[in-house]
């Protein structure tokens, strides 16, 4: 039932306030993480890994590059994130002591499962899967499981399950972090962090009538730069997929800083570039690249903090995102690109819910 939303897809960006506290609950004891479903026996693996393979693929593939810095940053430990197509037909090496872990909305899809079941020979502590589906293959073949529970995504383009996997991977990067010494005060800042996300995507979502207002200017487009840096760049990535499969309009994305190695030469009027722009040590090197794009006459659209006084100017169009926690802002600038993909594909008349060419469980190859 879609209620008063026009397709699944609105509604579904609409629940991911609840969404979010749905995956957080019961799992936050005393401003600590606490999976109780992972139990003693994932503490045990936890305190013996030295390395993550994760493999997805899709928008769930964009949700492990992001918890790639995540974990890389705060635990200290190589996090290695690939393709599962990819994995499953090469000849792999595995690090010692390392936990492979799948990502997965539908539990389903053919090539994680079948990376999963090849990891099975390959020296692996154990399996861990982040999944949506209780009742999967993923979370059956799987030693570990840790439920993202977005609820049933009827909309083919994935939104609520993606920022509930990144919520769910956040908790298992702290989970993980206690068992090898992460440090009290750490857990603390990025549990408060969580505890604020819900209200933080509500102010996102609130801001859904200038997104849909600033769509306009994408939906005669043919093609779409998106760029970040650092724990931005796989938001950039999953917004240009959003975009290519709801409004039909190419998209690319790219690390800024590869922009003078190549995608430069595409700009010029007829191409927008999106810019995710974190409020943190990049910030700077942001601004310089959002110059090189405007002196070539490129228009830019820039998502970015309030407090990061990127002034808007002829050609620079600044959107302000309201994001107060650093670790989480990935989350939260999830969402207005989320509804700007949705309002070009509105605009566009495309089947917003059920996209060309595409189904929402991928269980052949
Ligand atoms: C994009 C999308 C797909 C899936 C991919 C993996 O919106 O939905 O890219 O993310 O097919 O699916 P799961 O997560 O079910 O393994």
């Amino acid at each position: 039932d879609k209620g008063n939303f026009r397709h699944f897809m609105l509604k579904e960006i609409f629940e991911q306030p609840s969404v979010v506290a749905d995956t957080l609950e019961g799992r936050i004891v005393d401003n600590q993480v606490y999976i109780e479903t992972l139990g003693d026996n994932a503490a045990k693996v936890f305190e013996q890994t030295e390395a993550l393979q994760i493999i997805a693929c899709g928008t769930s593939y964009n949700a492990a590059l992001v918890a790639k810095y995540w974990v890389e940053h705060y635990l200290n430990i190589p996090c290695l994130v690939e393709i599962a197509s990819e994995y499953r037909y090469r000849k792999t090496a595995t690090i010692p002591n390392s936990l492979f872990i799948t990502i997965s909305q539908s539990g389903e899809t053919a090539d994680t499962l079948a990376a999963l079941s090849k990891a099975k020979g390959e020296g692996y502590l154990a399996s861990l899967t982040v999944c949506n589906s209780p009742a999967s293959s993923m979370v059956r073949e799987s030693d570990f499981t840790l439920l993202t529970r977005a609820g049933t995504e009827i909309g083919v383009a994935s939104t609520k399950a993606f920022t509930a996997q990144l919520v769910s991977l956040l908790l298992l990067t702290i989970s993980i972090g206690k068992a090898k010494g992460l440090d009290k005060e750490t857990e603390h800042n990025i549990v408060k962090a969580l505890e604020h996300l819900p209200s933080e995507i509500q102010k996102a979502l609130d801001q859904a009538g200038d997104i849909d207002k600033l769509s306009e200017a994408f939906a005669e487009k043919h093609h779409t730069l998106f760029l970040g840096r650092g724990q931005q760049y796989p938001i950039a990535m999953e917004a240009a997929l959003k975009l290519k499969e709801v409004s039909y309009i190419h998209a690319e994305a790219y690390a800024a800083g590869e922009l003078k190695h190549g995608p430069l030469a595409l700009i010029d009027k007829d191409m927008p570039t999106v810019v995710v722009a974190p409020n943190d040590n990049l910030l700077e090197k942001l601004k310089s690249n959002i110059e090189e794009v405007r002196s070539r006459g490129g228009s830019l659209f820039v998502f970015a903090d309030k407090s990061a006084k990127i002034q808007g100017s002829d050609g620079i169009t600044v959107f302000p995102v309201d994001s107060s926690y650093n670790v989480t802002a990935p989350i939260v600038y999830t969402i207005p690109l989320q509804l700007l993909s949705y309002y070009v594909a509105v605009i566009k008349g495309t089947d917003v819910d059920q996209p060309r060419n595409l189904a929402k469980s991928v269980t052949v190859e």
